[in-house]
């Protein structure tokens, strides 16, 4: 289950098409960050150089050229170095990424400062992305000053520097049959530990054993790294919107709150379930769960194409806030506490966000002054909660230290929504079926 060369092949078109004539598309890898000492972060590379390439290394420049004669697709990567490779494993070498990787050239990186100049003159616009990296917006200057320092020689340097970023994130933006099956498969081996994980847990055992638990089962399924830190956050801890300390030791008559997805083939998923630790919600926890629950339904039946991206939000509000109004939470007139956002004391975050190679998904949220239209194939976050923080004196205190969160992942079709992470139990009922099961 991978992408194929072909698709990677399309994406490149596309973006070239979206290009102006006679123009540049530069994008650098991700670099090797160190952790400590001689040690490093695991690698991972950035998600648009691996969306247009598939190339998994550090050290490397995708070049591209649209209508150069000489071939449209430039790499510049680490050379073949047998010591290297014996105790690092194996490069693809220039010649792997015009065999492997379908470049119409490759080059050493260590020549790229000498060829990269050459690629951009004569160009009128450099297409890259700005102000993410100063050394490589620095290197970008570099190389432009290398050709301006050959002015008097007749070259050219670029006159026009374009963030790629929207033209690129918008092709990100809408996934293809290929994505969308490794994104179900990503959101499968989520549900899965999830559902594992409730029927694990027991008071008295530790934040950080639920994780282990979770890590586990994504790694079995062959995905081995979480897209994003774990959140596990039982009782007051489940307040903190990005707890991820997952120390504490769970107890008897508290919820805990799991915010995690694993990176299944370099794409994200992204799933909360909040559960009691022992198996059985009180009237207070179930309360607040329910209503989450309520919101979460009414948010996903807003998820289709042609709604734009706030209508499910401004669903999640309205139920949230009318629910929070019965159960005393909150006082007044529904449509007076939406409008001065009342609610926000409680619910604080926005109801969701673009999944994909990244879990934050790239995208523009608006286009010109308006919402964006959901479209078929999009993939968004549908992630409802409420808070009620432990100092929280303006409530009554039974309901004080209680969050509950519940998040899938969804993809927009053209009749509604195929959420992705269905196998996650998600009513009480069925939560308190699978941890009372034997
Ligand atoms: N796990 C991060 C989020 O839910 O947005
Ligand atoms: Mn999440
Ligand atoms: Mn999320």
């Amino acid at each position: 289950m991978k992408i194929s060369n072909s698709e990677y092949a399309r994406r490149r078109r596309n973006l070239m098409a979206m290009m102006e004539p006679n123009s540049i598309a530069i994008i650098p890898s991700a670099r090797e960050v160190r952790r400590s000492r001689d040690t490093e972060y695991p690698f991972r590379q950035d998600s648009d150089f691996y969306y247009l390439s598939g190339f998994k290394e550090p050290d490397a420049v995708l070049v591209l050229i649209p209508g150069r004669a000489h071939g449209e697709f430039v790499m510049f990567c680490r050379d073949r170095d047998e010591a290297g490779e014996l105790w690092h494993g194996r490069r693809a070498g220039p010649s792997g990424a015009c065999e492997q990787f379908a470049a119409d050239d490759a080059f050493p990186i260590g020549d790229a400062d000498e060829i990269l100049p050459g690629l951009i003159e004569g160009r009128d616009r450099v297409y890259y992305s700005m102000g993410r990296s100063t050394r490589f917006d620095r290197q970008i200057m570099e190389w432009v000053n290398t050709i301006r320092s050959k002015e008097a020689t007749g070259a050219v340097p670029p006159g026009e520097f374009t963030d790629l970023d929207h033209m690129l994130h918008d092709l990100r933006l809408v996934k293809s049959a290929a994505e969308q099956k490794l994104m179900r498969r990503a959101g499968e081996i989520t549900a899965g530990a999830h559902r594992h994980i409730m029927g694990q847990c027991r008071p008295g055992m530790f934040e950080y054993q639920l994780e282990a638990e979770l890590h586990h089962q994504f790694a079995l399924g062959g995905a081995r790294h979480p897209a994003y830190l774990s959140i596990v956050g039982s009782g007051a801890n489940a307040c903190t919107l990005h707890y991820v300390e997952n120390s504490a030791k769970m107890r008897d008559g508290d919820l805990v709150l799991v915010d995690a997805g694993c990176e299944f083939e370099y794409y994200a998923a992204d799933v909360t379930r909040t559960f009691p630790v022992n198996g059985r919600f009180s009237p207070e926890q179930l309360a607040i769960y329910n209503l989450v629950l309520a919101a979460h339904d009414a948010t996903i039946a807003q998820v289709r194409a042609g709604n734009h991206w706030n209508q499910p939000h401004d669903a999640s509000v309205r139920v949230i806030t009318a629910g929070l109004v019965e159960l005393g939470l909150l006082e007044g007139e529904v449509d007076e506490l939406i409008e001065t956002q009342a609610y926000r004391d409680f619910y604080m975050h926005r109801v969701g966000h673009w999944l994909g190679l990244d879990v934050h998904d790239v995208g523009d949220y608006r286009v010109g002054n308006e919402w964006r239209v959901l479209e078929a194939g999009m993939v968004l976050t549908v992630e409802p909660g409420i808070y009620i923080a432990p100092q929280a004196t303006s409530v009554a205190r039974k309901w004080r230290g209680i969050g509950v969160r519940i998040e899938d992942d969804v993809l927009v079709t053209r009749e509604g929504c195929e959420i992705l992470t269905e196998g996650a139990p998600r009513t009480a009922a069925e939560i308190e079926a699978v941890m009372a099961a034997p």
